[in-house]
């Protein structure tokens, strides 16, 4: 594996690869639901390259960006176990430049949900995910659904910029009790982790519903809400489809089902696609 820090360094690595490029952007903090995009990312391409970027400009004036947790080490380990051809690990000098001219979140689509809880969010999220998906030349790119509005975001900025490579939607990795894998999870302690399990449990909740035949969103929504009552605070459920415009009635095959609330500290999000 090579590691590289700057653009140059990157063109270069660049070089030796021939062939299809699959590629993973992270945050760093690798935890088994990246390894999963990793490992399916290797699966299915003969080059592989992974980012770690703390994204500053994803992070809101209430969001610190200091406390992100980083694990170079631990990280560089596990992308080297997990063949990596390239891990580019930029600084923040190397990525942006002052007085940017800058792309961002669409009006409607990119400030509801957590665009609305998280003001500018997806605006840096796009800006660098345009970046990085420019510099890796990939045919292929890989994102998780648990970040179901990113991941549809991430996809439509594809599409309306003509950008040619094909973005691969991966599955929510959970843990053996059901809770969605996250790097936010480092913070909750036992106890919370048993309550932070009643995000899936609602998801489960709303899956039966819809299985027995229901449709209206907001009974669904109701029904969540009742077997949310250990988190400490549900910030919304929602029902959407596939491009995160919102439903009154569930689409067999084109819904998601949100969900996001605070258990102690962390946000936790989870969703389950119908
Ligand atoms: O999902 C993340 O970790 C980040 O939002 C991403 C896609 C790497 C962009 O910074």
């Amino acid at each position: 594996m090579i590691i590289v820090k700057t653009i140059e360094a990157l063109q270069e690595a660049k070089k030796t690869l021939s062939g299809d490029i699959g590629f993973v952007p992270t945050m760093g903090a690798l935890h088994q639901g990246h390894l999963s995009l990793i490992q399916q990312a290797r699966r299915e391409n003969e080059h592989l390259i992974v980012s770690i970027f703390v994204n500053p400009t994803q992070f809101g004036e209430n969001e610190d960006l200091d406390a992100y947790p980083r694990k170079d080490d631990a990280d560089i380990k596990i992308c080297t176990v997990a063949k990596v051809d390239i891990l580019f690990m930029p600084e923040i000098s190397v990525m942006y430049e002052d007085d940017e001219l800058s792309i961002g979140a669409p009006a409607r689509r990119g400030y509801v949900l957590e665009g609305e809880k998280r003001p500018g969010h997806f605006d840096g999220m796009v800006q660098v995910v345009m970046k990085l998906l420019n510099l890796s030349s990939a045919s292929n790119a890989y994102f998780g659904k648990k970040d179901a509005q990113q991941l549809a975001l991430i996809s439509q900025m594809v599409k309306n910029y003509f950008m040619p490579v094909n973005i691969v939607a991966c599955e929510i990795v959970r843990d053996e009790m059901g809770l969605a894998l996250s790097s936010r999870n480092v913070y909750l302690n036992e106890e919370e982790k048993v309550r932070a399990l009643s995000l899936s449990s609602s998801l489960k909740a709303a899956t039966k519903l819809v299985m027995a035949g229901e449709k209206n969103v907001e009974v669904i929504k109701k029904e969540m809400l009742n077997v949310l009552d250990l988190a400490d605070e549900v910030e919304y459920v929602a029902i959407v489809d596939r491009t995160f415009s919102a439903l009154k009635e569930v689409e067999i095959g084109n819904s998601i089902i949100l969900v996001a609330a605070k258990v102690g500290k962390p946000r936790l999000l989870d969703n389950i696609w119908i």
